[in-house]
C-alpha cells in the first residue's frame, strides 16, 4: 500500500490512550497546549455551528472540583467508594481539558450531529496530544453527567453538557494494549 503520509498512518493503525492515573508532571503550559486546541478544533462539523467549546482545567482548579464531587455524591446518594473514585480524576489530575458540548439552535442539523461533532472533537484533541507526546486519557465519570456539578463547576448553560474530559500530561509508565476489536467481524460489505 504507498502511503502519502506514512507517519501519520502508523500513528493512527498504533495510537492508544494513557490512563490518567499514569500521567506525571509536568503538563503542557499554556503556549504548548493552544496548538493542541487548535488542531482538536478543526473537527467535522455539519453546518459550522461550532457546537462545542474549550474549559482547560490547570492543577489550581483541581482540588475545588474533587470537593465538589464529594458534595454532589453525597447529594445524589453516591456509596463512598463511588465518589472517591470520581475524585480520583481531579486528585491525580495535572491538568485536563473539559470539551464542552454546546447544542445550537438549528432546523437543518439534527441535536445528534452536534453530539457526534463534539465527540469528534475530544478524539482530535487526545490524538493531537499523543501525536505532541504527552499522554492522554479521554475520561468522564458520573459526575460529568451530572447538571448540578456541571452548573456549579463549570458554569454550564442549559444547552451545554461534557462531552469528556481529556487528561494531558508526561507519560509515566506505558501500560500494555488492550485488545482490540475484530473489524473482519465489524465489517459488512455492500456490493449491490
Ligand atoms: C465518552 C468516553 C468516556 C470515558 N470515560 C471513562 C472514565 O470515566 N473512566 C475510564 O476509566 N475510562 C473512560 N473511558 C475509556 C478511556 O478513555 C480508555 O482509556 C479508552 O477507551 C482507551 O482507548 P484507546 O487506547 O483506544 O485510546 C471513556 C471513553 C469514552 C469514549
Amino acid at each position: 500500500m504507498s502511503l502519502k503520509n506514512p507517519a501519520a498512518f502508523e500513528f493512527l493503525q498504533t495510537r492508544r490512550s494513557r490512563p490518567a492515573k499514569t500521567l506525571i508532571e509536568p503538563a503542557p503550559d499554556r503556549e504548548q497546549l493552544m496548538p493542541l486546541l487548535t488542531a482538536a478544533a478543526r473537527s467535522p462539523d455539519h453546518g459550522k455551528l461550532e457546537p462545542w467549546r474549550f474549559i482547560v482545567l490547570e492543577k489550581g482548579a483541581m482540588g475545588r472540583l474533587s470537593g465538589l464531587t464529594q458534595e454532589c455524591g453525597e447529594a445524589l446518594g453516591k456509596s463512598p467508594q463511588d465518589i472517591e473514585k470520581a475524585r480520583g480524576q481531579f486528585d491525580l489530575g495535572h491538568l485536563a481539558v473539559a470539551v464542552i458540548e454546546v447544542q445550537k439552535p438549528s432546523e437543518k442539523i439534527p441535536a445528534i450531529e452536534q453530539t457526534y461533532s463534539a465527540g469528534a472533537v475530544c478524539l482530535a484533541l487526545l490524538n493531537a496530544a499523543l501525536t505532541a507526546g504527552w499522554g492522554a486519557n479521554w475520561l468522564s465519570g458520573w459526575q460529568t453527567h451530572d447538571p448540578e456539578f456541571c452548573r456549579k463547576a463549570f458554569g454550564l448553560r442549559d444547552n451545554e453538557s461534557v462531552a469528556g474530559l481529556i487528561h494531558i500530561a508526561t507519560e509515566g509508565s506505558t501500560p500494555p494494549d488492550r485488545p482490540r476489536p475484530d473489524v473482519d467481524a465489524l465489517t459488512e460489505w455492500v456490493t449491490e
